[in-house]
């Protein structure tokens, strides 16, 4: 055998010895991860209700992975320039994000060009919270009850101002389709979430706006703003003293929101399974479940988990909210 076949032999030998090692050998994020802090992107402004709940799940999550997680507020265009800049993170584990019903379920209805694909852009790691929605306003809007709200709206809709937190964000898809059902072309104040907005409907800057519980209660119970009803079949335990849409009137309009946590799509799955199994045991840490449910929160159950219950949800939310939207875009 001439020099050149032993070094080729030898180097053919080495290479099958590499290849086995390597097969057997985790690779340095699946050994390793999380390495290295993990950034949470809430496609809105402190203080919202995505805000609130990512700063919930977040220390638990941080807690179960051995890890900091470092939460990154993106806000504007209805949550979606977060989601879209989150979406392009390198699929490490490093980058996770929250979206919700309106980014990853409104959203496809309202954008022409929408940068990523809910059901496809992504893996989805599980559901964190479902958050009802209520129609609330200022503490003195002169009305006492949903039907007279409705009323004076319909009678001078332009005069009074609407708060939401950008096109097809939950506090806009909700909210024009409160518009279209109860017939009110009020004038829309846009914010960068609606944190920010409650703070205007506390000092009467902005007159109303339809927002997730969660966001809801403290006020609510602080007595800043007021409440006409809460847009579920069922009164919140939170809110015992809330009526439903349909106790106060307005049958046809129950919507309810939630919040889940993304990644970019094709993480390693030994990434993947630790990122579920930390949202997992967020859900099951008493402190995260008791702080949810004081807010009206609800924590999905075991079923409602996961990525595939999260993938499922995504795909009946783009389904169900692009006819029920292009309605109520007609009403604008
Ligand atoms: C929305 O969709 O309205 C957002 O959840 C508001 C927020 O979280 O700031």
């Amino acid at each position: 055998m001439s020099a050149l076949d032993r070094s080729r032999a030898l180097l053919a030998a080495a290479l099958a010895v590499g290849a086995v090692l390597s097969a057997s050998v985790p690779t340095m994020a699946e050994e390793g991860y999380p390495d290295r802090p993990i950034a949470l992107v809430v496609p809105f402004a402190a203080g919202g209700p995505t805000d609130t709940i990512a700063r919930i799940i977040a220390p638990s999550m941080a807690k179960a992975l051995g890890q900091t997680i470092r939460i990154e507020n993106i806000s504007g265009g209805g949550g979606t320039t977060g989601i879209t800049e989150a979406s392009r993170a390198k699929p490490d584990g490093y980058t996770i994000m929250v979206g919700h019903m309106g980014t990853h379920g409104a959203a496809p209805a309202l954008f022409r060009t929408l940068k990523y694909d809910p059901a496809r852009t992504f893996d989805p790691i599980g559901v964190a919270a479902g958050t009802p929605v209520l129609v609330v306003a200022r503490k003195d809007f002169p009305a006492s009850d949903l039907k007279g709200f409705i009323e004076t709206l319909q009678t001078k809709g332009a005069t009074y101002s609407q708060a939401h937190a950008g096109v097809g964000s939950v506090s806009h898809s909700t909210g024009m389709l409160f518009d279209a059902m109860v017939n009110a072309k009020p004038t829309f104040v846009v914010y960068r979430g609606t944190g920010p907005a409650m703070n205007d409907l506390v000092s009467g800057q902005v007159d109303f706006m339809t927002d997730q519980i969660v966001n809801v209660v403290p006020h609510l119970k602080a007595g800043t703003i007021r409440a006409y009803a809460i847009a579920t079949p069922e009164r919140s335990p939170a809110l015992p003293d809330v009526p439903t849409t349909r106790e106060a009137g307005l049958p046809g309009f129950e919507v309810s929101a939630w919040n889940a946590v993304f990644a970019p799509k094709n993480l390693p799955k030994d990434v993947r399974a630790k990122l579920v199994g930390a949202l997992d045991a967020a859900l099951d840490d008493p402190t995260v479940r008791e702080r949810l449910l004081k807010l009206g929160g609800k924590i999905p159950t075991g079923s409602e988990r996961g990525p595939a219950a999260l993938q499922k949800l995504v795909e009946s939310e783009v389904a169900r909210w692009t006819p029920a939207l292009s309605a109520a875009v007609d009403n604008q």
